[in-house]
């Protein structure tokens, strides 16, 4: 058996650090391991990433590359730039990156080029739009790894219709399902009472993806329907940057000062958390939030056309409404008047998926 295992974790979004939560705690129980946490920088300010380290104890980055915005190639081609140094110098026995972002995929790169072993968190879900630049990183870093972490079956199906080795292959169940049965009893109603809401009297809504941003008409229309759909129930709007920038550069900033709607700055997670649970519905474009919900029970209404969250639909707690105005007022008009339905639960999202992908890992890599 070798002295130390060097784990290399490599995040860079919002989402990546919820991921990464609950692997870090499960480090700390293997003497033998080492981790090392990159962070790419990709997501900088205090709200969409310090935020996330304190709230969730995630320990301070032993390296941050300070790569920040930029177009995909130009932040793609700068995490690589930087990390490669940090790799040849760590020498790490396995990177470890998680989800679909660009600091995902410029890590990958970096390991394979390298000759080290790569594991892929939340591997093969797919959404079948190559529009989305997620769904690029998801296929590429999947068709490097060594060792892909599936949150279900489905998810292994669409990774063998890809021609990848069923022996790399793990189902190991939903991450973010570790940090969210974790923190759900933290969560508490101190951001309700801040921000005078009633439990199951608002709702919850999220905006931030390229694809109904950058455009004017999209997101016009996207925020004339919440607007009409405020004036009937207060809506909850943690506004993302992205979201923000655009509104502004577009010139519709009019529409967010809608009676009803409360636009904030963006939550932490137990905030999220909070909001989402007492929500009466959630609407979103977000991936997290639509598992987030369906494990909370609470109806999600997704602002697009397809998803790689497909379990989810078919568990029963969320609806694709896509993003034409009479389309969501529609829908939303329909849940509001409905009884909500009782949600499947979902095998393996149990809280243990951590245990699981570090078990396997520390065997592999020793047996190497
Ligand atoms: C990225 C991910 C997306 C994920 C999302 C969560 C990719 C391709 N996309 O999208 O899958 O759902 O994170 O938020 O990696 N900005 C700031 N401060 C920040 C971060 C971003 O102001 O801390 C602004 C910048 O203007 C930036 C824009 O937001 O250009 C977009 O950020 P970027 O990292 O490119 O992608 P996200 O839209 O956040």
């Amino acid at each position: 058996m070798k002295n130390k295992l060097k784990f290399l974790v490599v995040v860079g979004a919002r989402p990546n650090f919820i991921k990464i939560a609950p692997l870090f705690e499960e480090f700390k129980k293997y003497k033998s391991i080492k981790p090392i946490l990159v962070h790419t920088g990709q997501h900088y300010d205090f709200e969409m990433s310090q935020v996330f380290f304190d709230g969730l104890r995630i320990p301070k980055p032993n390296y941050n590359l300070g790569v920040g915005s930029g177009s995909h190639g130009v932040q793609t081609a700068k995490t690589m730039l930087k990390l490669e140094p940090v790799v040849l110098k760590e020498k790490p026995d396995i990177i470890v990156v998680v989800g679909d972002v660009n600091s995902t995929i410029a890590a990958a790169l970096v390991a394979k080029k390298l000759n080290i072993p790569l594991a892929h968190i939340e591997a093969g879900m797919r959404s079948y739009d190559s529009n989305m630049p997620e769904e690029i990183n998801r296929i590429l870093t999947d068709q490097i790894s060594d060792f892909l972490f599936v949150t279900s079956e489905s998810d292994k199906k669409n990774l063998l219709r890809e021609g990848i080795d069923s022996k790399k292959i793990f189902i190991v169940g939903n991450i973010m399902t570790d940090t969210l049965l974790k923190m759900i009893n933290k969560a508490t109603g101190k951001i309700l009472e801040k921000l005078s809401l009633k439990k199951n009297n608002y709702a919850f809504l999220t905006i931030h993806r390229a694809e109904n941003t950058n455009k004017k008409e999209i997101l016009k229309g996207i925020l004339e329907a919440i607007s009409r759909i405020s004036e009937r129930i207060p809506i909850v709007f943690p506004i993302h940057p992205r979201t923000k920038k655009n509104v502004e550069e577009f010139g519709i900033e009019t529409i967010l000062k809608s009676q009803g709607l409360i636009t904030i700055p963006p939550v932490s997670y137990i905030d999220s958390i909070g909001l989402m649970k007492n929500a009466i519905f959630v609407l979103t474009d977000s991936g997290g939030i639509q598992h987030e919900t369906a494990i909370l029970g609470v109806p999600c209404l997704t602002l697009r056309k397809n998803t790689e969250w497909s379990i989810t639909i078919k568990s029963g707690s969320n609806r694709l409404i896509g993003v034409s105005k009479v389309k969501i007022i529609k829908a939303v008009f329909d849940v509001i008047g409905r009884k909500k339905k009782r949600i499947k639960t979902i095998k393996y999202w149990d809280g243990k998926t951590s245990q699981r992908i570090v078990r396997l890992l520390y065997k592999k890599i020793n047996a190497r």
